[in-house]
């Protein structure tokens, strides 16, 4: 297993390569867990639905995304971090997006940032991508995009559409972006789009052929039954094991069988143990 800190050149090099593995996580201890088991963390602005309950992304600020990459970096000593730029901190003009991208970095400590768009942001990632900052693009179903899109919709199904996203996928290599996510497009044109360009492409609801995949972390960990789209599995069931471990600590504690004698501090001697009472972690 890899020990050193993965880098774009890690990831470029990864075209065409075993897929690569990434999720997304918003948090310190769960970015601990997945650092040496995924190639990429991006902390991604869904957290404004799966953290912050919002409907869609829009009311994330860049100083939300700054303070969630600090703590997911803190957790991270080998997989690759990208922090996503936030809705209006990079779409209004270059030097915006250069100061918004540089306090993902400066202060938030990532190692990318990723931002939606094809074409249209084309010039954005080139001036990124010149002043040092490594770009992910982001093209099919942009989130950002949701009332442009009039949903959260499966995008690329005419041959119009599908001709526009090809070009958005080329327009962000050519810019210099270092990968790309793949967001709710049919496999075949995925596909297409894997082939056409030299660098990885990262699906989500895009099929298997993508040189890697993403999820994000609360989805695919099962914590909410009522989100359930067609592209995302549940490999744990995580609402349930959570309801089921509160509804027991609720029991215990209406009928006083938590906190035991192993969880309680005695002023003198622990009448459960013979021995002197161990306390680990406090000092009385
Ligand atoms: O915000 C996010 O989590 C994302 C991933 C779904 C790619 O953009």
């Amino acid at each position: 297993m890899e020990t050193r800190r993965i880098t774009i050149s890690d990831i470029a090099q990864r075209k065409g390569q075993d897929p690569l593995v990434a999720i997304t996580a918003y948090d310190y201890l769960t970015a601990k867990i997945v650092d040496s088991i995924v190639d990429i963390v991006l902390v991604g602005d869904s957290l404004g639905m799966v953290v912050q309950g919002h409907t869609d992304t829009l009311p994330v600020t860049l100083d939300h995304m700054v303070y969630h990459t600090t703590n997911v970096a803190r957790a991270l000593s080998r997989a690759h971090l990208v922090a996503d730029m936030p809705f209006l901190t990079y779409q209004s003009d270059t030097p915006t997006a250069v100061r918004s991208a540089g306090r993902l970095l400066a202060e938030g400590r990532a190692q990318a940032v990723k931002l939606e768009g094809g074409t249209a942001m084309a010039s954005t990632i080139s001036k990124l991508v010149d002043v040092g900052i490594p770009v992910m693009g982001h093209i099919g179903l942009t989130p950002q995009s949701v009332n442009a899109m009039g949903g959260f919709r499966v995008q690329g199904r005419t041959a119009k559409a599908r001709h526009s996203i090809l070009e958005d996928a080329m327009a962000v290599e050519d810019a210099g972006a270092y990968s790309i996510v793949l967001e709710g497009i049919p496999t075949e044109l995925a596909q297409e789009i894997t082939q056409r360009l030299t660098i990885p492409t990262i699906g989500i609801g895009a099929g298997s052929s993508c040189d890697g995949q993403i999820l994000v972390m609360p989805d695919m960990l099962g914590l909410n039954h009522d989100f359930k789209p067609k592209f995302v599995k549940h490999f744990a069931d995580l609402q349930t094991t959570i309801t089921n471990a509160v509804t027991h600590y609720a029991q215990e504690v209406t009928s006083r069988a938590f906190p035991a004698a192993e969880h309680t501090f005695y002023a003198k001697a622990d009448p459960a143990k013979t021995g002197p009472v161990e306390v680990p972690r406090l000092d009385n």
